[in-house]
């Protein structure tokens, strides 16, 4: 039974800060941010947009390309790292806005970058469940990524949110049965009840993901069915690795380092490529991975949505051809819990490639270093939207304690 990713929407904010601006501001080389890191633009909340917003922008864009009645939704899950209270979770402002039905089961998910993916296991395995009944879910990873101004995390912020329909006979991806999980009790980035920056130890971060990463693709090889030969790279099978991607270098370092235990664990295949280690994983990296970062690099880091832009991303860039293609996908969450899995595109898969991304991207508003920091101060103000804005819905602003949301004028979304 094929049970996965039916359609994905993006939904990325109003607002967009080029690394030119952030750098002149902060006195850093561009080339540290632009290929040091990978970043080109960054994606900025207007007071308007909150996580709520981001994610019912992405929800309704859902719901509408695919012209699902929200009635049918039995079950959304928000994963966030950007909670708007201790005890209201995300998803109800989301379920009351898009108007699904009382008979849904809601809740939120948190663990760290994590948590999308948690929600979208926790989805298929809820509609495997319903043994071929007509079960559908809506995941939606939506964040806001802070530093604190001038800090070494502040290039690597972004906002955005993802949505995903998940049901049987999918036509975007089929995710894999079996996956690889690995889990380990680490302070490499956390964030205190009461401070809305995140606190990071940005190199041991590094170092902890990539750990991570050797744990979980290790459990998953060892998984693969049918089993590898001796001889033979998993990569091999794979179209395209996609991966969590807090800032695009990252992405570079995971696949050197996964291609590195792939290739190793194959012994002939080894004993031909380590000689040219290097030129062979710059080479995978150009093929496999480069394609699926292009969104992330003018967003920014969307924690819990960033491995789903880049499939986002990816199907919108590839369409058809992607069709029968394997990709495998690895996600991380900081403290930390991470999977690898795998999955394969439909045939079929041309009917749902484009999630209308590259028209978001476009139609953004740059804004200079002044408005970004107003922003900054701003974020729990609520307001009106901008000219730009495309989304269905606003944040309004904070009264008696509680948050509140409208529409806008109809005419106004795209
Ligand atoms: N031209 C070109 N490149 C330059 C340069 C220049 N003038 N100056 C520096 N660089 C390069 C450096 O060589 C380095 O590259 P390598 O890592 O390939 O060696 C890169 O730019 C970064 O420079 P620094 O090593 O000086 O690092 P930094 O102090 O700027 O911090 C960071 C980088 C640790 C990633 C920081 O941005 C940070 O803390 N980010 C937030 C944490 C994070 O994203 N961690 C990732 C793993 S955890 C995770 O994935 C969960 C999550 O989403 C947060």
């Amino acid at each position: 039974m094929s049970v996965g990713i039916d359609r994905l929407a993006a939904y990325v904010p109003a607002y967009v800060l080029p690394m030119d601006a952030l750098a002149a501001a902060r006195n850093v080389p561009l080339e540290k941010l632009t290929h040091g890191l990978g970043v080109r633009e960054m994606a900025i909340p207007p007071p308007c947009e909150d996580v709520v917003t981001l994610a019912a922008n992405a929800g309704a864009r859902l719901l509408r390309a695919a012209e699902v009645d929200p009635g049918e939704i039995g079950l959304l899950l928000v994963a966030t790292e950007t909670a708007v209270d201790h005890a209201k979770p995300v998803g109800i402002f989301v379920h009351d806005l898009l108007g699904i039905g009382v008979h849904c089961r809601v809740f939120e998910l948190k663990h760290a970058c994590y948590a999308g993916t948690a929600a979208l296991m926790t989805a298929v395995d809820w509609v495997r469940a319903g043994r071929g009944g007509r079960r559908r879910a809506l995941v939606i990873a939506a964040d806001v990524a802070r530093y604190e101004l001038g800090s070494p995390g502040e290039p690597t912020q972004g906002a955005g949110a993802v949505a995903m329909l998940v049901q049987h006979d999918p036509r975007a991806l089929q995710v894999s049965e079996e996956s690889g999980v690995w889990a380990s009790n680490v302070y490499d980035f956390w964030r205190p009840l009461g401070r809305r920056e995140a606190l990071v130890d940005g190199k041991y971060s590094i170092e902890c993901y990539l750990d991570a990463l050797a744990g979980a693709f290790g459990a998953y090889r060892s998984r693969e069915r049918p089993a590898l030969e001796p001889d033979e790279a998993l990569v091999d099978r794979l179209a395209y690795c996609l991966y969590h991607v807090p800032f695009p270098k990252m992405a570079a370092k995971a696949h050197r380092r996964l291609v590195e235990l792939d290739w190793r664990a194959a012994g002939v295949r080894w004993r031909e490529v380590e000689p040219r280690l290097d030129e062979a994983a710059a080479a995978s990296y150009d093929a496999q991975v480069a394609p699926t970062i292009e969104a992330v690099a003018r967003v920014g880091n969307t924690y819990t949505a960033s491995l789903w832009l880049c499939l986002a991303s990816l199907l919108e860039r590839t369409g058809r051809p992607l069709g029968g293609r394997r990709l495998g996908l690895f996600s991380y969450g900081s403290g930390s819990c991470a999977e690898y899995f795998t999955g394969v595109v439909p045939g079929s898969v041309g009917a749902v490639a484009d999630g209308g991304l590259a028209r978001l991207l476009a139609a953004r508003t740059t804004i200079d270093i002044d408005e970004y920091e107003r922003c900054i101060g701003a974020a729990d103000a609520g307001g009106e939207p901008p000219a730009s804005f495309a989304g269905d819905f606003v944040f309004r602003g904070v009264r008696n304690d509680r948050r509140e949301y409208g529409r806008v004028a109809a005419e106004a979304a795209a």
